[in-house]
């Protein structure tokens, strides 16, 4: 029997929902944002390993909305190991999919080839050049037709991996850092995605692939030296090729993200989720 719980979704504050990968960067960000449901069930992978299907409890879970942020993230490591990668990002998007609730996947500028030199819209097609990116274009169909698939780029936070830790590190360990400079994105700061996601879902704008990622673009290097300016660290960015890095899955040389739907989500701009994050840095350290 088809079950129609995903061709609506409930809005206001008594809704079930469901965040998988809550542990991750963007998954604690959503649960930051979803923080006020009245009923939030957060699943971090030792919770749930997506890529098993989901138990009889899960099934019967009644969400209302499910926020998939569990992800193979491993971009290089997914080049060794496809299977690995695509278990995770295709058949655990599948599973989520299974639960028959509204939901919102993510997905990445890595599923274009990065030959354009103009923004990225939802119409252009893909042509992902990595393993990571061919899995999260499958995540994509996977999701079914019932879901947002928002697709987001180069995402930073306070916790995880990512690039603004990693460079405040270096820069605290060194003179000099080495940065690509031929690769252009959208550096997006995960509390502006959430609360972008949230707006999306609240609106129940229409299902389908939604760009959502930060105002302005720039390249890793550019993004480097105003995380050392910005957070008042003295350390020169050497701008380097992508070849000399010499990294084993290939990148879009450009992958600047842009909306072409009617009510898309507006981000502020990267510079000012720079600004954000350092912030919320500074409080967790004051905190500790
Ligand atoms: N990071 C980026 O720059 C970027 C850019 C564009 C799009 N995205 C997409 O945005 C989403 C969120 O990414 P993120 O940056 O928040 O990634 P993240 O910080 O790596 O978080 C991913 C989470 O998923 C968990 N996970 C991994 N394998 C799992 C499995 N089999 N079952 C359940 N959980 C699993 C991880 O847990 P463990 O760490 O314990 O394995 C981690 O907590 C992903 O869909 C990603 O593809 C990310």
């Amino acid at each position: 029997m088809a079950d129609h719980r995903a061709d609506s979704v409930r809005t206001g504050r008594d809704r079930r929902v469901l965040i998988t990968g809550a542990g991750g960067q963007l998954g604690r960000a959503l649960g930051a944002e979803f923080a006020a449901e009245s009923d939030l069930v957060t699943l971090s992978h030792e919770d749930w390993d997506v890529s098993f299907p989901p138990s009889d409890k899960l099934s019967q879970g009644g969400f209302d909305l499910v926020l998939h942020a569990a992800a193979w993230t491993d971009v290089d490591g997914a080049e060794s190991d496809p299977q690995g990668a695509s278990a995770v990002n295709v058949g655990g998007t599948g599973h989520v999919a299974a639960l028959g609730a509204p939901m919102v996947a993510f997905s990445t500028d890595y599923v274009f080839d990065g030959r354009k030199r103009e923004p990225y819209v939802e119409s252009d097609a893909p042509n992902p050049l990595s393993a990571y990116g061919r899995a999260k274009l499958l995540g994509e169909a996977a999701a079914g037709p019932h879901a947002w698939v928002v697709r987001t780029s180069w995402l930073f936070g306070p916790t995880g991996h990512n690039f603004v830790r990693t460079m405040l590190r270096l820069g605290a360990e060194r003179d000099e850092v080495s940065v690509v400079d031929d690769q252009r994105g959208c550096p997006t700061y995960v509390g502006h995605l959430a609360l972008a996601v949230r707006e999306l879902v609240d609106a129940d704008r229409p299902r389908g692939v939604w760009h959502v990622a930060a105002g302005g673009d720039c390249t890793w290097a550019d993004f480097a030296e105003a995380i050392f300016e910005d957070g008042g660290i003295e350390c020169r960015v050497r701008r380097i090729s992508t070849g000399e890095l010499g990294r084993p899955a290939p990148r879009p040389p450009y992958a600047v993200l842009r909306s072409e739907r009617a009510a898309a989500p507006l981000l502020p701009h990267w510079r000012e989720g720079l600004r954000a994050c350092l912030a919320e840095l500074a409080d967790l350290d004051e905190a500790l």
